[in-house]
C-alpha cells in the first residue's frame, strides 16, 4: 500500500506544478495559496527539494513591504474569469517592483518557518549539493520569515493582548468554520453583491459542499471594506467588521517562532528573541482563548470580547505548543477523544472539522464537518510533542489508510470517508508523503 500511495502522491505533485509554483488544485484553485505552500513544501522535501524551495520562494517574492505574506499570489497567465474573487476584485496596488494586482491583501496561518526548517533538515540526506542549496535558501528566507512574524504580532495585534487577529475567515484557512458564525452574524450580508459579482466556485464544485450565498456575500463585503481602507491595519477593532483571534492561527504563529529558534541558529542569527516570543504567544493563547467551564480552546471576537460557542477543530491545534500548561494539554486530548470529535481508535477515521454532536454538524459543507488532512497532520504533531505516541501513530495510520482508500481529495466525508471536493489536491498528497516517511518527534519542538 505504501508504494502505491507514495507514487500517486508524487504524481499529484507533478501534475499540479506550474512553472515556478504549485497550485492546490488545477480546476478549483488555479493560483498559489500561502499556507498550502507550507504543507506542500513539507512533502516536496522528499521528492523534489529544489521545487520545495522554489515554491516557498515564489510566495515570499510576493511579500508586501509591511511584511504580510499574501494569502494568494496570482498567476498572471491565468485569466481573471478562471478564479473568483480574482486579481481585479482585490485590486492590490503595485509594490516592491511587482506589478499591480499580483496578490490579495489577506494572510493565512504562517506555517512557512516550520516547513522551511523541515525542508532544510531533510536536505542533508539528499547529498552535499542539496545541503548547500538548503543553506542558501534558508539564509534568503530568514529575514522574510521574521518580517512575516513581525507583521502578524505587531500590526495584527488588534486586541492588544499579544495575539494576532484575523480580519476575514479566509485568513484562518478554515473558511466557513462554525468558529466564525457568531462574529459573522454581526457582519452585514449584502446579497446584492452576488448580482454584481458572480461566484465561480459553484461552477466547478457542488453547491451543497460550499459556503452559502449569505456567507459569500459577507466574505465579499469584508474584502471590499478592507480593500477600500487601503488594506491598512490601524484601529482594526474600531473600523473593521470582523476581527477575531483564532486558536489555531495563533498556535501556528507560536510554532513558527519555535522553528525560527532553529533557523536563526543555523543562519548565525540570535535565536533568543524567537524563544521569548513563542513563550509569550503560548501564554496569551492559554490565557485568552481557553474557556475553563468547558475546558476548550475557542476563537474570540475582539470587538465583543466573547469566545465563540462553537467547538471546532481549531481548538485542538494549540496542542502543537510544547509550553502549553499540562491541564490544557489534557483537556485538548479529552476533547479530541470525546464523541464530539473521536480518535481513530473508536471511529477508524481522522478527526472531523467540527463537533459531531452539534445540531448543525454538516457532513458535506467544507469546514463544517468533513475531515481535512492538514489539520489532522497538525494534531498528530501536537500529540508527538506531548508524548502521546500511540495516539499519534493511530492518527497517522488512519490518515494514510483514508487517503489510500479514497484518493488525494481535498476533504473527506466524516462518516464514510468518501473523498469530497477537488480529487487531486496538493496538500493531501504532500502530507501523505510526510506521513509515510517520518515518524519522528517534530524537530521544532526539540531544544536547539
Ligand atoms: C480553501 C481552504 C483554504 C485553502 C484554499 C486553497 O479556501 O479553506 O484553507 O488554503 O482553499 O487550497
Amino acid at each position: 500500500m505504501s508504494a502505491d500511495l507514495w507514487n500517486s502522491a508524487a504524481s499529484v505533485l507533478d501534475t499540479n506544478w506550474v512553472e515556478d509554483h504549485m497550485v492546490p488544485s488545477r480546476r478549483l484553485y488555479p493560483h498559489q495559496w500561502s499556507w498550502d505552500a507550507a504543507f506542500i513544501a513539507l512533502g516536496l522535501a522528499y521528492v523534489n527539494p529544489t521545487r520545495a524551495w522554489r515554491d516557498l520562494r515564489s510566495l515570499f517574492e510576493a511579500q508586501w513591504p509591511d511584511g504580510r505574506v499574501p494569502h494568494i499570489v496570482f498567476d498572471p497567465l491565468t485569466a481573471e474569469e478562471d478564479y473568483f474573487p480574482g486579481p481585479g476584485f482585490w485590486d492590490v496596488p503595485a509594490y516592491g517592483g511587482r506589478p499591480a494586482r499580483g496578490s490579495t491583501g489577506l494572510v493565512q496561518p504562517p506555517l512557512h518557518a516550520v516547513a522551511a526548517w523541515e525542508v532544510y533538515r531533510r536536505a542533508a540526506s539528499h547529498g552535499a549539493a542539496c545541503a548547500h542549496e538548503a543553506g542558501q535558501q534558508l539564509k534568503w528566507l530568514y529575514p522574510r520569515l521574521v518580517a512575516q512574524q513581525e507583521y502578524l504580532t505587531r500590526r495584527r495585534d488588534a486586541g492588544g493582548d499579544g495575539l494576532a487577529s484575523i480580519v476575514h475567515p479566509w485568513e484562518s484557512g478554515l473558511d466557513n468554520s462554525p468558529s466564525w458564525d457568531a462574529a459573522m452574524a454581526r457582519v452585514p450580508g449584502d446579497l446584492g453583491l452576488l448580482e454584481r459579482f458572480r461566484r465561480r466556485d459553484l461552477e466547478v464544485a457542488d453547491a451543497a459542499h460550499r459556503p452559502t450565498d449569505l456567507d459569500y456575500a459577507r466574505y465579499l463585503g469584508l474584502v471590499l471594506g478592507y480593500r477600500d481602507g487601503g488594506y491598512a491595519d490601524a484601529e482594526l477593532a474600531q473600523r473593521h467588521a470582523f476581527v477575531v483571534e483564532c486558536p489555531s492561527f495563533n498556535a501556528i504563529v507560536a510554532a513558527a517562532e519555535l522553528a525560527l529558534v532553529h533557523i536563526a541558529a543555523a543562519v548565525g542569527a540570535d535565536p533568543m528573541a524567537h524563544r521569548r516570543r513563542a513563550r509569550r504567544i503560548t501564554e496569551a493563547i492559554s490565557r485568552n482563548l481557553y474557556d475553563d467551564s468547558t475546558a476548550t480552546f475557542r476563537s474570540r471576537d475582539v470587538r465583543t470580547g466573547v469566545l465563540s460557542p462553537a467547538r471546532c477543530v481549531n481548538g485542538l491545534v494549540p496542542l502543537l505548543l510544547p509550553d502549553l500548561p499540562r491541564d490544557q494539554v489534557e483537556a485538548i486530548m479529552a476533547e479530541a477523544a470525546s464523541p464530539r470529535f473521536g480518535l481513530p481508535r473508536t471511529t477508524g477515521l481522522p478527526v472531523p472539522s467540527y463537533d459531531r454532536t452539534a445540531p448543525d454538524f454538516d457532513t458535506l459543507r467544507y469546514w463544517r464537518g468533513p475531515i481535512w488532512i492538514n489539520v489532522n497532520w497538525l494534531l498528530r504533531r501536537g500529540m508527538l510533542v506531548h508524548g502521546y505516541h500511540d495516539e499519534a501513530e493511530d492518527l497517522r495510520t488512519a490518515m494514510v489508510r483514508l487517503v489510500h482508500r479514497s484518493g488525494h481529495f481535498e476533504y473527506f466525508h466524516p462518516d464514510t470517508g468518501a473523498g469530497i471536493g477537488a480529487p487531486t489536491f496538493s496538500w493531501t498528497a504532500a502530507l501523505s508523503l510526510d506521513l509515510l516517511a517520518d515518524r519522528s518527534v517534530p524537530a521544532y519542538a526539540r531544544a536547539a
